[in-house]
């Protein structure tokens, strides 16, 4: 029996990463129009709670169709890679991401896995559940912002390359600027020979997209809302929660859902923690998040232009291509 490797855990955010974050993107997002909040900050406790109940919703088909994907083919994915290091963005509870690690595991290549994620409670209880389940594994966790850190992913081994699995359509959230930007700075961050694996949520028929963000039990509304919530709580403003209306809506030209909450009434909002006091006029939109949905190859565009190369697609589309989810394995070149 090989006994457990004790999980290490590194800290990059400085204590008050957070608050002054916050601060700034606050400034930044209601301190210009259009009006915008960045979507990191809709997962407090509370929004991470709201999220998982989201998951579960029936309309909402993309965590268990990427979970589904990822039962059918993760021994597929360690086949088709070299990889004995998996890094996680974004990686929460890596409760998909067990499905890959015990592929890998099964074939006897998986030495480390890097967890990274800006929630430092549940990463180290993931990165404690990780290796008692793994035997052996070095699980290395950062605490870090997977836009902002990806310079410090640990390097490659002489045993084998790394691969990146970035999940759940989470590039989703960033616009086409940022992700841009992110896709270039994580093929910096890898060396030629490295991995990708990268859940995209696909562009499929209006209904099926806005019933998922606009669910009859109001998960989602409660959800978006809970953004002004965390601006009232942290930053002591004082947004009327009552007097905004959920705003989700497709948008056909950028192929994203738009998620926004619209001022019911001219209000006046006081956000004293970032100094500063905002006008709404009556049926002013704050966007509270995108979630971009793609095409397989207008993906392997975006790759290729960013330095890597796509070797595989798998989706739920049963070779027809029209799936709802697709998993992109691309190699750094
Ligand atoms: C976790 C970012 C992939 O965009 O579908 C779900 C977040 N927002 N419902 C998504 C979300 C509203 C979700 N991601």
């Amino acid at each position: 029996m090989t006994s457990p490797v004790e999980p290490t855990v590194s800290v990059l955010l400085d204590a008050d990463w957070a608050s002054g974050s916050l601060v700034d993107d606050v400034r930044r997002g209601l301190g210009a129009r259009p009006l915008s909040l960045p979507p990191k900050w809709l997962y407090d406790d509370e929004g991470s709670r709201l999220f998982d109940e989201i998951t579960r919703l029936p309309e909402y088909y993309p965590t268990e169709t990427e979970r589904a994907i990822l039962v059918r083919h993760a021994r597929d994915v360690v086949a088709a890679c070299d990889a004995t290091t998996v890094v996680e963005l974004g990686s929460g509870t890596s409760d998909k991401t067990r499905m890959l690690l015990d592929a890998f595991a099964s074939a006897g290549r998986l030495e480390r896995f890097v967890p990274v994620d800006v929630a430092e409670q549940t990463l180290r209880e993931a990165a404690d559940m990780l290796s008692r389940r793994y035997p052996g594994l070095a699980v290395q966790a950062l605490v870090g912002d997977f836009t902002l850190h990806l310079a410090h992913l640990p390097a490659r081994t002489e045993t084998g390359s790394r691969m990146v699995a970035f999940l759940g359509s989470t590039i989703g959230n960033l616009y086409v600027e940022e992700r841009r930007a992110f896709l270039g700075a994580l093929a910096d961050s890898l060396e030629p020979g490295d991995w990708l694996l990268l859940g995209t949520d696909l562009v499929k028929p209006v209904d099926r997209l806005v019933a998922a963000y606009h669910d009859a039990s109001g998960t989602t509304e409660a959800f978006v809302r809970n953004s002004l919530r965390v601006l009232n709580r942290e930053l002591g403003a004082d947004f009327d929660l009552g007097a905004f209306s959920y705003v989700p809506f497709w948008d056909g030209a950028m192929e994203r859902m738009d998620l926004r909450l619209r001022s019911e009434a001219p209000q006046h909002v006081r956000i004293p923690g970032a100094d500063l006091e905002l006008d709404l006029a009556l049926g002013e939109e704050i966007r509270v998040e995108i979630s971009t949905k793609f095409r397989t190859h207008l993906i392997a565009e975006e790759l290729t232009d960013a330095g890597f190369g796509v070797e595989r697609v798998w989706d739920d589309g049963d070779g027809v291509p029209t799936g709802d989810f697709a998993l992109t394995l691309a190699r750094r070149r």
